[in-house]
């Protein structure tokens, strides 16, 4: 068994997820999360939040999953959301054709369906299972359609990307945010693509869930005020030219964007929170890396991109987040399919003279005619571009509350003025972290999972961090008598009123609840015995190091809590006392 078999294995027996569908035979792509799953994935959902709502100040929304066309049309995902298949001539099984050729070429995502192909060709990939002929490359567009409603009329999709969200309540976000950038929103939700072949647990799902978080900006200014929080950090970084070179290196976010390896500080920032963020979840330090996308694997879009990477044993370095600079890609693009103005004006820090261009609606005639509207059809009008309004010929075309107005060209004059500006109308940039929560949770369970050798026994354990592993505390009365359940139970009690989560469990070995628990990854169990009963006193075990300390029951639920909210176990507790912090 390699440890991708051992951990959905272990995962499967103890109730953190498995595939779902099983009574009915499964389908490939969609998991389901058990008691200790759906517990840890909270807890990472949370901790992400800790991050990004409650330290960075974003605001968190919540939209529906179906979203309607004109979205996707926007977006770009109906037209160019695919990737490249295959399918094998002889036995018709149908796979991703540049996950195929991964062996032979890095980073396929640049290449066309006909380069793929070729190379396919050239090196004589054939089907994994038996080994037939390949067919020729083409794009399966992975959005799943439904209709809305009744009938064909409105077809609808689940979203792609939770981002849209954000995109396309853009003026009521601002309106939120007092019309003032830059401003941050999130969401956490689940996203549906419909993989072509998804052969990998949790890491390539059909229905999965992301966090992303959509920073708002001014594209003048690339600065974070608070990058000196972050400037020292050391990451790994796998930069475009490190890439060529087959290198990675070590060094620091400020060092990054000082040489221009990072396009500049906010990207640089987020990438730092990223960091943090996958550290304080579980992920591992030395199987954690940032890869810079390559020009031709980068949207057209974006500015720069850097996906974090975590390394797995059987499946390699893989994206779990990427951080992006969208530039304003998105919201000229909804701009473009809804007409609405998503500019934003930004003040000068000094008003200045010039000569400006300005529309005057001609508002003797278009007062009477529109009454209650004038003043909206008149602000609709002076948003136009000079440039347009010339180019329009007869008629004008608005549009106020939803209706669409035509204007005769001459209400409408165009005169130069000297004017004192206040500032501008821009289209912001966006920056995005955007993470794949599954990947993240299978990163850190596999990333925690250790097997090791104890008296001549094996023992497994899952060393996940107090605070993100699903059960806070194990409560085990050496024997399943009254005498001691009694008071263990009062303890569960304690424990829970103070908002922890507990295993109370009486079955068996008091070393086979140890052994159970290690597997599951609870960080700490609390043992109830006959001392209990005479002195007062419990022992804490701790799970990593299997040491114990006895403590007094009056002092055990603080020293719990205290352990979990430092995401300490007891060893490095202890550890930290004698360093005196
Ligand atoms: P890949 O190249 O592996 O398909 P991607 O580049 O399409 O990934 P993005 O579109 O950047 O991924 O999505 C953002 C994040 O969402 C990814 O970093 C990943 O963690 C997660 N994600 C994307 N697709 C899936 C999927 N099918 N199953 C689980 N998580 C996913
Ligand atoms: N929002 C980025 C992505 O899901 O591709």
């Amino acid at each position: 068994m390699d440890r991708y078999e051992q951990v959905t294995e272990l995962a499967r027996r103890r109730g953190y997820m498995w595939p779902a569908f099983e009574l009915y035979g499964g389908a490939a792509g969609f998991y389901d999360y058990g008691p200790l799953g759906a517990r840890l994935k909270r807890r990472i959902e949370d901790t992400w939040r800790s991050f990004f709502v409650v330290r960075e100040g974003f605001s968190e929304i919540d939209c529906p999953t179906i979203g309607v066309e004109e979205i996707f049309k926007a977006s770009g995902h109906l037209s160019g959301f695919s990737d490249p298949l295959t399918e094998c001539k002889e036995c018709k099984e149908i796979y991703r054709a540049d996950h195929l050729i991964k062996h032979i070429i890095e980073v396929p995502d640049a290449l066309s369906d006909q380069e793929i192909y070729r190379v396919i060709q050239d090196n004589d990939v054939g089907c994994p299972e038996c080994g037939g002929r390949l067919s020729e490359v083409y794009e399966f567009n992975l959005m799943f359609r439904t209709a809305i409603g009744p009938g064909n009329k409105y077809p609808g999709y689940l979203r792609p990307e939770t981002a849209q969200g954000m995109f396309i309540n853009f003026q009521r976000l601002l309106r939120y945010h007092r019309d003032a950038l830059p401003f941050g929103a999130v969401q956490i939700g689940r996203s549906y693509r419909n993989e072509i072949s998804p052969r990998q647990g949790v890491i390539r799902l059909r229905e999965f869930t992301q966090a992303e978080a959509e920073v708002f900006i001014d594209p003048r200014d690339k600065t974070h005020p608070r990058f000196c929080e972050v400037e020292e950090l050391i990451l790994t970084l796998y930069s475009r030219q490190g890439q060529e070179m087959g290198q990675t290196e070590r060094m620091t976010i400020g060092e990054a964007v000082d040489k221009g390896i990072i396009a500049h500080q906010m990207l640089a920032y987020y990438v730092a929170r990223t960091y943090q963020f996958l550290r304080a979840a579980g992920v591992a330090e030395d199987r954690l890396r940032f890869r810079q996308h390559k020009a031709d694997e980068m949207a057209h879009y974006a500015a720069d991109c850097w996906d974090a990477e975590v390394l797995l044993d059987r499946l390699g370095w893989i994206e779990v987040v990427g951080v992006a600079d969208r530039t304003d890609y998105d919201l000229r693009s909804h701009m473009a399919q809804s007409q609405a103005n998503l500019k934003v004006f930004v003040n000068y820090k000094q008003p200045e003279r010039r000569r400006v261009v300005r529309i005057k609606p001609d508002m003797k005639a278009l007062g009477p005619r529109f009454k209650g509207q004038a003043k909206a059809v008149a602000q609709a009008l002076q948003a136009m571009d000079p440039a347009d309004l010339k180019e329009s010929g007869e008629s004008v075309t608005v549009h106020v509350d939803g209706q669409k107005l035509f204007i005769e060209a001459n209400l409408i004059a165009v005169e130069e003025v000297e004017e004192e500006v206040r500032g501008e109308e821009i289209v912001p940039h966006v920056i995005e972290p955007s993470f794949g929560i599954d990947r993240i949770i299978y990163s850190v369970l596999e990333h925690a999972y250790r097997e090791e050798m104890v008296d001549e026994e094996s023992r497994i354990v899952l060393g996940l961090l107090p605070g993100i592993a699903p059960v806070d505390v194990a409560v085990l009365p050496l024997m399943d008598r009254e005498e001691l359940t009694g008071p263990a139970c009062q303890i569960v009690d304690e424990f829970r009123r103070m908002g922890m989560i507990v295993d109370y469990d009486t079955s068996g070995s008091i070393g086979r609840r140890y052994r159970r628990n290690d597997e599951v990854g609870t960080p700490f169990c609390v043992t109830v015995d006959y001392e209990t009963l005479e002195e007062g006193t419990v022992t804490i075990r701790d799970r990593d190091s299997m040491k114990q300390i006895r403590v007094g029951v009056q002092a055990l639920g603080e020293t719990i809590s205290a352990l979990i909210g430092k995401r300490m176990t007891l060893d490095e507790a202890s550890a930290a006392l004698s360093q005196g912090s």
